[in-house]
């Protein structure tokens, strides 16, 4: 099961411990709360200030990294050969998509970092400085406002994590623009898996598809989104640190950590896919469903009956998430029925 590297859960342990427990754990659920809460009580910075700063990466960081580490794994399995050389990180955070990025691509050349509030690039540093990953190690951290964006050069990876449901609304539209301007590769943008932040990863792909972005994850296609009435995400399970645990007051060693997202490329995928399961698969006692996003630009539900048991066992053993290249072989067998 993915857990957050050893030395990044260890920088934050240790980081936690100068400051008396009380403190952290009640400033990461007032943090938490701001993150799950409605737009209009996200007037005020997420996290601002050392305390908030450390409650963020005891609570909500182990899930973000996982929702990135899910999302960095679906885009690297649809461009195989790919290596980026550059990742530049927006609204970065304590970094965590560079701790992402060196997972995925350990091979990456340089990491730079944007980011508003100052402790969380100063606790972002700390933690780097622990990185077994001379990259993550040598990232660049840059103070700065998204308002303010302007790139002047390109990277081969930018991610937009959890930033886009943080922006006025009106400002979204250009931050999409600028990271595109700014990417030469990949811009990947990973938001919660909630109804609410799908709309917002939805109209920032279907921005860039204007502009002539591909679609590499999750859709198998270029086309707007057939989702109507309905959204999609997909789970990532994470072994949650002991301090998450105490932060969150739950005991349970694990959480499927649920995320919405686009890959979108200046290069279409070399690896073609049928499609993408977008639902855990359902099954009773009659047959076995799974739902999923095709190249046609369609939702299809893909359905084996029980008596046609390697049909019914395949498609009930689709993992949520998982890419397809052929149609699972259930549909003749379905209609000789
Ligand atoms: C939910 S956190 C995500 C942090 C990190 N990317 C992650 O995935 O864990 C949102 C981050 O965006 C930053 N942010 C929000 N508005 C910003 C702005 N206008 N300019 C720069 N950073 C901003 C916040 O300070 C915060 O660090």
């Amino acid at each position: 099961m993915l857990a957050l590297p050893n030395e990044l859960r260890d920088a934050i342990a240790q980081a936690l411990a100068a400051v008396p427990a009380q403190r952290w754990i009640h400033a990461a659920q007032e943090v938490s709360a701001r993150y799950r809460g409605p737009r209009s009580a996200k007037h005020q910075a997420l996290a601002s200030g050392t305390e908030q700063a450390l409650g963020y990466a005891a609570l909500v960081l182990p899930a973000t990294y996982a929702q990135l580490v899910g999302a960095f794994a679906a885009t690297a399995a649809r461009l195989p050969g790919w290596q980026p050389s550059t990742l530049l990180d927006l609204g970065s955070g304590p970094g965590t998509a560079l701790w992402a990025a060196s997972t995925q691509w350990p091979n990456i050349g340089a990491m730079y970092a944007y980011e508003r509030e100052p402790a969380l690039l100063s606790l972002g540093r700390t933690l780097a400085s622990a990185s077994a990953h001379p990259t993550v190690q040598a990232a660049h951290w840059q103070r700065g406002d998204l308002a303010q964006f302007a790139p002047t050069e390109c990277y081969d990876l930018v991610v937009l994590g959890h930033v886009l449901n943080e922006l006025d609304p009106s400002l979204r539209q250009q931050v999409v623009a600028r990271a595109w301007a700014a990417t030469a590769g990949v811009l990947l943008i990973v938001e919660p898996g909630t109804a609410v932040a799908f709309e917002v990863v939805r109209a920032a792909r279907e921005a860039l598809l204007v502009e002539g972005a591909y679609t590499i994850a999750p859709c198998a296609h270029n086309l707007p989104c057939p989702l109507a009435n309905d959204w999609c995400h997909f789970p990532q399970r994470l072994h949650r640190p002991e301090f998450q645990r105490r932060a969150r007051g739950a005991p349970s060693q694990w959480e499927d950590s649920k995320f919405a997202y686009a890959a979108m490329a200046r290069f279409a995928s070399p690896a073609p896919i049928w499609g993408r399961v977008i639902r855990e698969p359902a099954y009773n006692k009659a047959y076995a469903e799974a739902i999923v996003s095709t190249t046609h630009g369609v939702i299809e539900a893909v359905r084996a009956l029980k008596r046609h048991r390697e049909a019914f066992r395949q498609v009930k053993g689709l993992e949520w998430g998982q890419a397809l290249i052929a149609p699972p072989e259930v549909e003749a067998s379905a209609e000789a029925d």
